[in-house]
């Protein structure tokens, strides 16, 4: 008989990931997945401890659990609750101790013991399991048996040693691996087969990527990302999320020569003031950063540029925080993620002195927010009137037609009353308006269907 499992994400692209590796292991146990929790016989919540509100979401919602738990047991119907990912990392017991209607809490890295974790819920048992295994999940983890569509995520790297001092990761995910290239490939060619033409790659510091490679050696993430581009069918490859630090020489060069590499990279950089970035931990300078920024520049002119930012970490200053807003004014990022600092616990900041008020806080957020979304919506603009490669990889839910996909440089682009033919296809597309967080456009009736259309070294040309 089969069984109904509801999933709810929070937080990063890995969890995203995750979740889709916990529906497939499930599935060979008989589960279904479903989009409301109202009947479900599985519930897991993949949860997020980044900052505090996350946290905070994931008790309000199990409560909702409960409530469709005891309808579900008025009927007789066992249902389980399960709390997975970084909250249940960090707090492991502590959420059965607070929320006793919860039958299993587990980490990121044990997701392939799924099976004989839900025997032992199913027995009576309270299962709790943060363990950091000697064995990787990814050689236990099914293969995918299912299409992710015309861009697929694959998890390449996971964990951080950086440690900076207000982050949680290096605690939540543990030590940095790296799958072997090999593995990863496979992954990518069963995704490239069922019509994947992006590959993102991802991992919590994908670029200190250091695998085992098919021939044996240790590759790089530029090694990897090169047989990436072999891969038959791939026409667009992006990593995330990048630390300053590990970008190489040769990854650098990657975004000049490698045609299938996007213009386009997140590349945090967290504050532009030396003394907050020292105390943060982030192992490099400000200068440091424009220096890499240049360097791309130089590889790949075009190239767009994303980062996050944290204001109020503890000691900064209105000196620092102009540093920052100078920094961006001149960098000029395409699109951005800009957080207030949430102290957390076990973590070296939040045991460090000079807290910033919410107010300031606040108020810093706000100009800084308000400076990137001016940069993003002018960057936006820039693109009307240009033709742009856009590779239709999800549907509008207006019911007329509309598809959406990514421009090379990563800004969204949707077209009404797009034929159905051209989902999953990379389409020239004239724009015609911007938006804050996107752009809109009609197919170009000239050579509607592209392969392989980033060309680097050559500026997108407005018209
Ligand atoms: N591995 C990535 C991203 C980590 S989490 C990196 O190296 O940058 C994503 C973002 O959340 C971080 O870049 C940071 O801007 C933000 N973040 C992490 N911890 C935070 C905290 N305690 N308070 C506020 N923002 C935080
Ligand atoms: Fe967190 Fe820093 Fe590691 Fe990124 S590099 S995951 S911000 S500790
Ligand atoms: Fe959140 Fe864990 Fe990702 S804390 S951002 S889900 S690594």
């Amino acid at each position: 008989m089969t069984k109904k499992l509801y999933i709810k994400t929070w937080g990063c692209q890995m969890n995203v990931y995750d979740s889709k590796k916990m529906a497939d292991i499930l599935a060979s146990l008989g589960y279904r997945a479903v989009d409301e929790p109202d009947d479900a016989d599985l519930m897991i919540l993949n949860t997020c401890h980044i900052r505090e509100k996350a946290t905070e979401k994931v008790f309000s919602d199990l409560g909702r659990l409960r409530s469709h738990k005891e309808a579900k047991a008025e009927k007789g119907e066992p249902a389980l609750i399960a709390v997975a990912g970084c909250v249940a990392q960090a707090e492991g017991d502590v959420i059965l101790d607070r929320a006793k209607y919860v039958d299993m809490v587990f980490g990121p890295q044990v997701y392939h013991k799924l099976p004989e974790m839900i025997l032992q819920a199913t027995g009576g048992q309270r299962v709790v399991n943060t363990d950091f295994p000697p064995e990787s999940k990814f050689d236990e983890l099914p293969v995918d048996a299912e299409a992710q569509g015309p861009s697929a995520f694959v998890s390449i790297q996971e964990g951080c040693d950086k440690f900076c001092t207000f982050c949680v990761v290096p605690y939540t995910r543990g030590a940095e691996y790296s799958r072997p290239a090999a593995q990863i490939i496979d992954e990518i060619k069963r995704q490239a087969d069922m019509g994947a033409k992006e590959i993102m790659l991802l991992g919590q510091n994908v670029n200190a990527y250091h695998g085992a490679g098919a021939d044996g050696s240790t590759w790089n993430l530029a090694r990897l990302i090169a047989a990436v581009a072999d891969v038959s069918g791939i026409e667009r490859i992006r990593y995330m999320t990048s630390h300053p630090r590990d970008m190489d020489d040769e990854l650098i060069a990657a975004h000049g020569d490698l045609p299938a590499l996007m213009p386009f990279l997140h590349l945090p950089v967290q504050s532009g003031s030396d003394r907050i970035l020292d105390l943060m931990n982030r192992k490099h300078t400000a200068a440091f950063y424009f220096d890499i920024i240049a360097r791309l520049r130089a590889a790949r002119p075009d190239i767009a540029f994303s980062s996050d930012f944290i204001v109020g970490f503890p000691g900064e200053t209105d000196e620092d925080h102009e540093a920052t807003m100078e920094m961006v004014r001149k960098i000029g990022f395409s699109s951005c993620y800009s957080f207030k600092y949430s102290p957390r616990p076990g973590t070296p900041g939040a045991a460090m002195g000079g807290i910033v008020s919410e107010k300031i806080k606040d108020e810093r957020l706000y100009a800084l927010q308000d400076l990137l979304m001016q940069q993003q919506r002018d960057y936006n603009s820039s693109f009307i009137g240009s033709v742009q490669p856009v590779l239709f990889d999800r549907r509008g839910n207006k019911g007329n037609g509309q598809l959406l996909g990514k421009t090379p440089y990563m800004q969204s682009v949707y077209v009404d009353d797009a034929p159905e033919r051209l989902f999953g296809q990379t389409v020239n597309v004239r724009i015609e308006k911007a938006f804050q967080n996107g752009m809109s456009g009609t197919v170009d009736t000239t050579e509607t269907i592209l392969t392989n259309t980033s060309t680097p070294n050559k500026k997108a040309e407005a018209a």
